[in-house]
């Protein structure tokens, strides 16, 4: 029910605004070519109703990063099952050479749709022809990309990340007045979020706040492991010179966390810490007092995917951008919140 009434404020809010060479908004594993089918995942047994076709797509997912990709990739499967739509799913190592590896061996299978979670914002359009040329349509989820022509992809459902970070930036500088030396935990190199997110949080930083500083800044790849040792790098070149954090999603936050307690600090009083996602264990985090703030970054987007997909195969007209609205959470809301928190 949660997820319908998400559905249908999203479509309310859709945008139709075309941008013929952008369509930025970005996730996974080792791609199967047609010659390796074992490698993909059928998420759905057909179940629609006898006469009616039904649609076979092909997902290529950035494999298992974060808690959140977990909880896209079962949005999706989910939806996807119960429309009666045959998924296969693609999970690939966050590389390009292996979501293009995929992308090729589902247009071998004459898939009618392709949907893709690109792991990078260039270099997409040799194999986008490719779809072209095979009248399949392409569908971003969750991410968007630079492209050099039009027409290569149908629909983008994606999070506004440049929001995001803008909203980080603002919690921060109402928590600290203003003032505050600043460590950013960005996502991978190359990717859309980690583009616009930083886009986003320097944007209201340099324009509006000449007292917060960033005074760190480095790519991680979206991982516990790495947020750890990126902080850990970080307060042994700043020591007690970062009083706020900016992570770029919740896993990174929480090993910031533990470099943070690591250093005999304390995590959401000695420094703020503030992410992007939302999920259920950061708004636990919230509640423990260790992260201070979270923006969610919504991971169901399954049933606006696949109706988008299922309108264009039917021959309808789609918007070119499905954009979500996220909240904020903080301890003011986390508490009356969780519950509703599937992920
Ligand atoms: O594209 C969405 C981002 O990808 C999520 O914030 C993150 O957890 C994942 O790495």
């Amino acid at each position: 029910m949660r997820a319908r009434n998400g559905i249908l404020t999203a479509l309310l809010m859709t945008t139709a605004v075309w941008s013929p060479l952008t369509a930025r908004g970005q996730t996974t594993s080792s791609a199967p070519a047609a010659s390796q089918p074992t490698t993909t995942q059928t998420a759905s047994q057909p179940v629609r109703p006898p006469g009616q076709k039904t649609i076979t797509a092909g997902f290529v997912q950035i494999g298992t990063e974060s808690l959140w990709r977990a909880a896209e990739t079962q949005s999706i499967r989910s939806e996807a099952e119960a429309r009666g739509i045959n998924l296969r799913i693609a999970p690939t190592p966050p590389e390009q050479e292996s979501q293009v590896k995929a992308l090729r061996g589902f247009i071998a299978q004459k898939v009618d749709a392709l949907i893709l979670a690109p792991c990078v914002e260039t270099g997409w359009e040799p194999v986008l022809r490719e779809a072209k040329a095979a009248r399949i349509p392409v569908f971003l989820m969750d991410r968007g990309f630079s492209v050099s022509e039009g027409g290569l992809w149908r629909t983008l459902v994606s999070s506004e990340f440049p929001e995001q970070g803008r909203m980080a930036a603002r919690w921060l500088a109402e928590k600290t007045g203003g003032k505050c030396n600043i460590a950013e935990l960005q996502g991978p190199v190359g990717s859309t979020p980690a583009y616009e997110r930083h886009k986003g949080f320097e944007e209201v930083i340099v324009g509006e706040y000449s007292a917060m500083i960033l005074v760190k800044s480095q790519p991680g790849d979206g991982s516990r492991a790495k947020g750890k040792e990126l902080m850990e790098s970080f307060l042994k070149a700043e020591g007690n010179n970062i009083q706020a954090v900016f992570a770029h999603n919740d896993d990174m936050a929480f090993g910031a966390i533990q470099a943070i307690e690591d250093a005999g600090l304390k995590p959401g009083k000695d420094v703020l810490v503030v992410s992007i996602d939302a999920t259920k264990p950061a708004l636990e985090a919230i509640i423990a007092g260790k992260l201070s703030a979270s923006i969610e970054c919504n991971a169901q987007l399954g049933p606006l995917v696949l109706d988008a997909l299922e309108a264009a195969v039917g021959g309808a007209k789609v918007p070119y951008k499905i954009l979500i609205k996220d909240d904020l959470f903080d301890a003011s809301n986390a508490k009356e919140r969780i519950g509703a928190r599937s992920y």
